[in-house]
C-alpha cells in the first residue's frame, strides 16, 4: 500500500490542484492532502476554510483524506506513513524552487520521494494566486475553480457592504 501525500497552501484549491489528486489517486493506494498551516503569503481563507473547501471538493472519493500540517512536511508525511510527496509542476518558472524544496527533503528525509506530476495543458496558466486577482477585480473563474469556490471567493472578496447575499451558497462560511 503506497501513500502519497498532496502538500500545499489551497487557498483556494483550483481545478488545477484537483486533477493533480485525481491523476495521482488513479496511481497510490491512498493520498493524503495536506494543508499547510501558515503559508509564506498571509492566506485568503481560514485554515478552517480551506479544510472545509478542500474537503468538499474531494468528498466523492474515499481514498482521500485531507489533513494540515504545521512544520516540516516530511514529518508530515512520515506520521502518515507515506513515501511520496507529489508536487505539480507547470512551467519551467517552477522548476526552480520545487527542485530546492525536493532536494531539502531529500536532505531531511532520504526515504521520501518527491514525484513530479506536470500540469494537464489546459491548467499550465493556472494558479491560486491568479484565481483570487481575477475574483477581486469581479472576472469569471468558472472553470478555473469549483462552483462553491467560485462563491466563497466572492464572498470573501465582497467590499463591505457588497455581496453579503449569495445566490445559490447558503454555506457556513
Ligand atoms: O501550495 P504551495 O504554497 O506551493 O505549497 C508549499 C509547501 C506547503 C509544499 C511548502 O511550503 C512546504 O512544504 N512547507 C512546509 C515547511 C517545510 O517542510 N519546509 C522545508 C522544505 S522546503
Amino acid at each position: 500500500m503506497i501513500i502519497a501525500v498532496v502538500p500545499g497552501s489551497f487557498d483556494p484549491i483550483t481545478a488545477g490542484h484537483l486533477d493533480i489528486i485525481k491523476r495521482a489517486s488513479d496511481i497510490y493506494d491512498r493520498i493524503i492532502i495536506g494543508i499547510v498551516v501558515n503559508p509564506s503569503k498571509k492566506p485568503l481563507f481560514s485554515l478552517e476554510e480551506r479544510l472545509k473547501m478542500v474537503k468538499e471538493e474531494v468528498a466523492g472519493n474515499t481514498a482521500i483524506e485531507v489533513d494540515s500540517f504545521d512544520g516540516l512536511l516530511v514529518e508530515f508525511v512520515k506520521m502518515h506513513g507515506a513515501r511520496v510527496i507529489i508536487r505539480g509542476l507547470r512551467a519551467v518558472s517552477d522548476f526552480e524552487h520545487e527542485f530546492q524544496m525536493a532536494q531539502l527533503n531529500r536532505k531531511l528525509s532520504p526515504e521520501i520521494e518527491t514525484i513530479f506530476m506536470m500540469a494537464s495543458p489546459e491548467y499550465t496558466y493556472l494558479s491560486s494566486s491568479i484565481v483570487k486577482e481575477i475574483s477581486q477585480y469581479g472576472g469569471d473563474v468558472s472553470g478555473l475553480v469549483s462552483p462553491n469556490i467560485e462563491a466563497l471567493l466572492r464572498r470573501a472578496l465582497a467590499k463591505p457592504g457588497e455581496g453579503k447575499e449569495l445566490d445559490g451558497y447558503n454555506g457556513p462560511y
